[in-house]
């Protein structure tokens, strides 16, 4: 971002009255993949774009056994920037950022190097700094962690930003939740989910409630199915031991595809406050139908067994695919089918609507065909930067009139004068430091989605085995049946 562009930012979020309160900001699990690949990284782009708050410091903390000593936690901050972030870790800029990072070990029976080190950063940044803490640790240490800050006092005051998944299943989720709320009341939980920060996911908010083009035909009456396809082409990379006790439904699909629907189901909110935009999603979830097992395909990569850290006879799925019901006015009889997987043949990040079939044929059978395969449709790709084409029939030039399948495409990239600044992590951060929840997912959201959930974690179907490179199990195309999945491209 250039030096003027980033005055811009600084100064138009300073006039909103959005500039973050000076902040300790600690990194619970400073030293693991979340820290390193995006919160380091984005820590630093922030602080370039002169969006971290005047006075700030990040204390990173990990337990004794894994902890390294300032000048190591430096130099990993620096390699992670390097490695990961969209900037060099160079100048007076990174200078900066480098002094006001710290260390202190926890654990649970000795909390004194961490109190230490909050207490040094509080007092290097003078006044009364807002103290926010991210717990980038595996689900299974959220609670242990949280309690630990809780008995230690350092929770006091303090915000906590949690990562998902929330709970393996609605039991545990309540029981998380509970113990969230023994040390910090809601207004202070930011339950993390990082679709939600992606700049073209809260675009769906702009094209629908800022344009009076999409909102009349978003419904039933004129859209006849959804897709939410992400697949990844990344394998689980060395995480078996996240991943063996997750599976991509939880990973994925209860989480991040959930969010995303939320957005897109959803009915106009009375304002873009998060308790409304919270209300409407909530309500929509409240909607969803139990899930069906008989409308879901889980699948395994072939080769998943032998990584490393995989049981051998491991039934984890790497991949899931389902059909969704939506039990509203707005969408009552409109199939969501959602699928996500690793080791797919592309990554991609898409939501297509496809609109129903205009009620007279008055066109040769060819072009209606082309329609039925979706080429009347919206697709929004958030991929970063993202992009939304609308496909449609055209009459191709010529004395007869046969129609050809067209698009119109808006661009992220380019489109603006100020290119995508934030990424998603980085922008919510920011928001947990302004405090605003609106991104955020809420106790009752995540409660109801794992109650969704249950009847398909009671009675997972068998995994299916798929190649590395394909696009899941053959039976995902009975789960669309009588539609048809857009990926890949041009079919
Ligand atoms: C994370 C999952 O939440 O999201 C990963 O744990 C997944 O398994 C990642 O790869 C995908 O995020 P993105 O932004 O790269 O699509």
């Amino acid at each position: 971002m250039a030096t003027d562009d980033r005055h811009d930012v600084t100064r138009s979020l300073a006039a909103a009255g959005r500039l973050p309160d000076d902040h300790v900001i600690v990194i619970c699990g400073a030293t693991g993949d979340l820290a390193r690949r995006k919160l380091l990284p984005g820590l630093f782009h922030l602080a370039k774009a002169g969006l971290l708050p005047a006075r700030y410091r990040i204390v990173g903390t990990a337990p004794a056994a894994d902890a390294p000593g300032e000048a190591e936690f430096r130099e990993h901050a620096r390699q992670a920037v390097a490695r990961f972030g969209r900037s060099a870790p160079e100048g007076d800029q990174w200078e900066a950022f480098e002094q006001a990072l710290s260390f202190g070990s926890a654990d649970p029976g000795d909390t004194a190097p961490l109190l230490a080190a909050v207490r040094e950063a509080e007092r290097a940044v003078g006044g009364s700094p807002r103290r926010l803490f991210h717990l980038a640790v595996p689900p299974v240490a959220f609670g242990s962690v949280v309690t630990m800050l809780g008995a230690s006092g350092l929770s006091e005051g303090a915000r906590v930003i949690v990562e998902k998944p929330f709970g393996t299943d609605l039991a545990s989720a309540r029981t998380l939740n509970d113990t969230l709320h023994a040390v910090f009341d809601e207004s202070r939980v930011f339950r993390i989910d990082h679709f939600l920060g992606k700049e073209s996911v809260d675009n769906i908010l702009a094209l629908r409630f800022a344009n009076g083009m999409f909102e009349p035909i978003w419904n039933r009456d004129h859209i006849s199915h959804v897709q939410i396809d992400v697949p990844e082409s990344i394998d689980i990379q060395g995480r078996a031991r996240f991943f063996e006790g997750t599976g991509t439904f939880r990973d994925m699909i209860v989480t991040h595809l959930f969010q995303l629907l939320g957005f897109v189901a959803m009915e106009p909110p009375a304002a873009l406050d998060a308790r409304s935009l919270r209300e409407e999603k909530n309500k929509v979830f409240r909607s969803l139908r139990l899930l069906d097992p008989a409308h879901a395909v889980r699948g395994q990569y072939e080769g998943y067994r032998g990584e490393q850290e995989v049981a051998p006879a491991s039934d984890t799925e790497t991949f899931a695919a389902l059909r969704v019901e939506i039990d509203n006015w707005r969408w009552a009889g409109v199939p969501f089918y959602l699928r996500s997987g690793k080791a797919l043949a592309e990554g991609r990040h898409m939501v297509t609507l496809t609109f129903r079939q205009p009620p007279l044929r008055m066109f040769p059978a060819a072009a209606h065909d082309a329609a039925a395969a979706g080429c009347d449709s919206l697709a929004i790709d958030f991929d970063d930067p993202g992009r939304i084409t609308a496909r449609f029939l055209a009459k191709e030039p010529g004395p007869e009139m046969r129609l050809g399948q067209t698009e119109m495409v808006f661009d992220y990239a380019g489109s603006f004068v100020q290119d995508h600044a934030l990424e998603a992590y980085e922008h919510l951060i920011l928001e947990a430091m302004l405090g605003d929840q609106s991104l955020f997912t809420s106790a009752e959201g995540i409660d109801r989605l794992w109650e969704v959930a249950e009847p398909l974690l009671k009675h997972p179907p068998p995994v299916e085995p798929y190649p590395r490179g394909s696009w899941g199990p053959k039976s995902i195309h009975r789960l669309v049946r009588p539609h048809q999945w857009y990926l890949p491209d041009g079919r």
